[in-house]
């Protein structure tokens, strides 16, 4: 087992929280002095490589980075430094600076905040620590409910996944023949894989064949081989998948979709533990372990006369029923912030998650495609998305589900919800022009976002003096 790959480097432990990377091609060194005196271990890097080598270590909580110097052949590895989810960026942006559309779009799209200098050096201090504390806020620990394995990541953390995972290590631990039954999407290769990876076998090929996809005649040459002059046009001899997997797992995917005239061939090796290559008359012993999966009902087949009984037998000594992901409750918010790490860098600009109503939307959704469909539609979304929260229509779920209850309340409720974090997000969430395009007092707005549960930036909030909190609370 192995720490996942794709993860961003995870945010510091206690230790580092206060280590900060002040990029700058002639850093203040009063204010580096400033910010040593208020306890930041402070990393200096004066060029976009340095910076790059710099965040890729793991420990950096936050940034300071002054554009000055920076020509536009730097931007793109900036941009690289300044997308790393877990540091909080602060820019120091030089008066006309942002005059400039790209650094303009650097600091839009990746930094918490901007000062411009000559500023008191705690006000730095003070906006480093609240960048920080916010990178800290959009890291979402996903490694703590995963199984990984050198080249697989399973997310879920619900009942149904930890039995799973139970599983997948007791299954990978035996030799027995695992049957994996699933529909679509729901993580069926990945699951043989993980019971691959997981088992003695773990060094030795798993070889994956989909018995669907392939005609009878050529089947029976993909699985076994053949020798030279064994058929027209065999010039050679060739390996089969059953051969080249020797010592390790044979994966038969989509097994309920096999042509019944290539089932006795098969279950002729299982009984036997032999192949013979077409064209050939050696028997050769392999040493494999089979997994088989399929998202058609196989005692259906069975029934149909489609499916050998003794066949399915042979392959179903073990089973793993696969749980949809519409079961999966919370963890269909887990695996979208998965995908959303994973493909981060397919956006033009930082996301920092999804908006309360595109994690209702998810939630409330079907999925027929499961896990591989909600892969494809966070995709979508950070390619399509405009502002730094994933939006229901982002992620093209704005239609209800068929099926689901809605009382008007709830409609009007969902309406609202959506209003605002829409209105929020076309202006910047300032918080006077939301409420007046909004048509709303500010004080209705900030009451409406708390019941929402909508994120509330501190200059949002109203304090006991605003006028509107004892007046108007009937918009
Ligand atoms: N629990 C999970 N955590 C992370 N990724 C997952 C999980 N389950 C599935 N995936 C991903 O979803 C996609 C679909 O998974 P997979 O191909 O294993 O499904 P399947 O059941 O074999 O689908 P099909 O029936 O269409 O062949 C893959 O990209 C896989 O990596
Ligand atoms: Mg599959």
């Amino acid at each position: 087992m192995t720490a996942d790959s794709t993860q961003s480097a995870p945010p510091p432990q206690s230790d580092t929280l206060r280590r900060v990377i002040c990029v700058a091609r002639a850093p203040n060194n009063a204010l580096l002095a400033e910010m040593r005196s208020a306890g930041w271990e402070v990393v200096v890097a004066k060029t976009a490589a340095g910076a790059e080598a710099a965040t890729k270590k793991s420990g950096v909580a936050a940034g300071l980075i002054d554009f000055d110097g920076f020509t536009p052949r730097d931007f793109p590895t900036l941009k690289a430094c300044l997308s790393q989810t877990a540091i909080g960026w602060v820019a120091i942006a030089a008066e006309g600076q942002t005059a400039s559309k790209a650094v303009r779009e650097l600091i839009r799209n990746f930094c918490f905040d901007y000062v411009t200098l000559p500023l008191p050096p705690e006000w730095i201090s003070h906006a480093l620590g609240h960048a920080r504390g916010m990178a800290a806020l959009d890291y979402v620990d996903t490694a703590a409910d995963t199984l990984l394995t050198d080249d697989s990541t399973m997310v879920g953390t619900c009942e149904a996944m930890q039995q799973l995972y139970s599983t997948i290590r007791k299954f990978a631990n035996t030799n027995a023949s695992v049957f994996i039954s699933g529909q679509s999407g729901t993580g069926k290769e990945l699951t043989a894989l993980a019971i691959h990876r997981c088992s003695p076998r773990r060094k030795a090929p798993f070889v994956a064949i989909n018995c669907g996809a392939i005609p009878h005649h050529l089947l029976q040459s993909e699985l076994f081989g053949y020798e030279r002059g064994a058929f027209t046009g065999a010039d050679g001899r060739r390996i089969g998948r059953i051969e080249s997997a020797n010592g390790g797992t044979l994966f038969l995917d989509e097994i309920g979709d096999m042509p019944f005239e290539a089932q006795a061939g098969l279950l002729r090796f299982l009984q036997e533990g032999k192949i013979e290559r077409l064209g050939g008359n050696e028997s050769i012993p392999v040493d494999i372990r089979i997994i088989s999966a399929t998202h058609v009902d196989l005692e259906a087949a069975i029934l149909a006369g489609r499916f050998r009984t003794d066949l399915f037998h042979r392959l179903c000594v073990l089973r793993i029923n696969e749980p949809p992901l519409s079961a999966r409750g919370k963890d269909i918010e887990i695996l979208a912030h998965y995908v959303l790490q994973k493909y981060k860098t397919d956006s033009t600009h930082k996301i920092h998650g999804f908006t309360p109503s595109a994690i209702d939307a998810m939630c409330s959704y079907h999925w027929p495609g499961n896990v591989r469909e909600l892969i494809n539609r966070v995709r979508h979304a950070l390619v399509m998305a405009e502002g730094r929260l994933l939006t229901p229509r982002d992620l093209d779920l704005e239609s209800q589900p068929a099926g689901e209850r809605m009382t008007l309340d709830r409609i009007r409720e969902q309406a609202e919800r959506s209003a605002i974090e829409t209105a929020l997000l076309s202006h910047d969430h300032r918080p006077g022009e939301t409420a007046t395009a909004l048509g709303i007092s500010r004080a209705t707005l900030y009451r409406r976002m708390v019941a929402y549960g909508i994120y509330v930036a501190e200059d949002t909030a109203l304090d006991d003096t605003d006028e509107e909190l004892n007046g108007d609370v009937s918009n």
